[in-house]
């Protein structure tokens, strides 16, 4: 997909000047603000219907510009971000004065993500070369629902909410196709606050320490149990009825009458494919969706994580 930077620049504007952004990312499709724009940031609350207390990740073009939004910068954290920024990772800190309380949703910590998808990573460099310190942004979807990973996802989702100055940049279908994986770095090593493609293993590869594993209440709003559901109706590993949409690996054969939603070939790509295929069944309008979950490697934890949440 060629990059329209013309039109990544007017976007850039457009944030300074307190629009909102919906953007490309490897991981999901995000609903840009600029993060120290109180008003600007307030209405990505309103136009997802999510309360204001869940806090927002806060996005950049690169470590420099990330660690001004952290008061304190852990070494582990550090080798974190080196070792897997620009990707799919947020990393929860300290939060710098920068880091206000509405996009901390109050809490003393920010998270920080810089994102790989090129056309992110346009937007971010112009709206910082424009003055701009981050950009804070959700998942683009209505709060509780699926996160778009196409840019007509986004408008079937939030096009009514949008207003007529703000953009959606298309980026083609996102990568990854789950959020990212959130770390939280403000103890004497990490732990996991949100499974997604950089798994614990390597974590604990990239920074030599065990993970966190207190069972600690999560505070990401992710991890409510209901969440990422499509209308119709989610069973995970249960018998398809003729009618009812099916989601499993290539080599898990369609049961009689059922509606196939995809095949992905490979756990990577059934995480691709996974939000895409939930909206296909809202879009067919099926009242329920049978999944055989991918089982083995890491990613299928956190396939596993966001099917359980959809199934709610
Ligand atoms: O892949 C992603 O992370 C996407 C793309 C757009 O970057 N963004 C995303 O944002 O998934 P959102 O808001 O849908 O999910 C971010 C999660 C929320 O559950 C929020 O509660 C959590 O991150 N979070 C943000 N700041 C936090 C903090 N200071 N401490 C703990 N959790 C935090
Ligand atoms: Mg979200």
């Amino acid at each position: 997909m060629s990059i329209d930077l013309t039109r990544i620049n007017e976007a850039a504007r457009a944030l300074v000047s307190g629009q909102l952004v919906a953007f490309p990312t490897e991981t999901v499709y995000g609903l840009g603000a600029d993060a120290v724009n109180e008003e600007a940031v307030s209405r990505i609350y309103s136009v997802k219907g999510r309360p204001s207390s869940h806090p927002l990740i806060v996005h950049c073009s690169s470590l420099d510009a990330a660690f001004k939004w952290a008061g304190d910068f852990p070494e582990f954290a550090k080798r974190l971000a080196e070792e897997f920024w620009p990707g799919p990772m947020a990393l929860v800190l300290q939060k710098s004065a920068l880091a206000g309380g509405f996009i901390t949703g109050g809490q003393d910590t920010v998270a920080v993500r810089v994102p790989s998808h090129p056309v992110a990573l346009a937007l971010l460099a112009d709206f910082e070369s424009l003055g701009g310190a981050g950009v804070a942004a959700p998942s683009a979807n209505r709060f509780g629902k699926v996160s778009p990973t196409s840019a007509s996802a986004v408008q079937e989702e939030l096009g009514d909410f949008l207003e007529a100055e703000d953009f959606i940049l298309d980026g083609g279908s996102s990568d990854v196709g789950i959020e990212s994986t959130i770390i939280d770095c403000t103890g004497s090593a990490p732990r996991l606050l949100r499974l997604g493609a950089i798994t614990a293993s390597m974590v604990e590869r990239a920074t030599g320490l065990k993970l966190i594993t207190d069972g600690q209440a999560i505070r990401v709003s992710g991890s409510h149990k209901s969440h990422y559901s499509p209308e119709a109706k989610v069973l995970l590993g249960a018998e398809a009825s003729p009618g009812d949409g099916f989601l499993a690996l290539v080599d898990c054969e369609t049961p009689t009458g059922a509606v196939r939603l995809a095949s992905p070939k490979n756990t990577e790509e059934f995480a691709r494919v996974l939000y895409q295929a939930l909206r296909k069944a809202d879009s067919l309008a099926l009242a329920r969706v049978v999944v055989i979950p991918p089982a083995g490697d890491e990613i299928s934890l956190a396939i596993l994580d966001r099917l359980q949440r959809a199934s709610y």
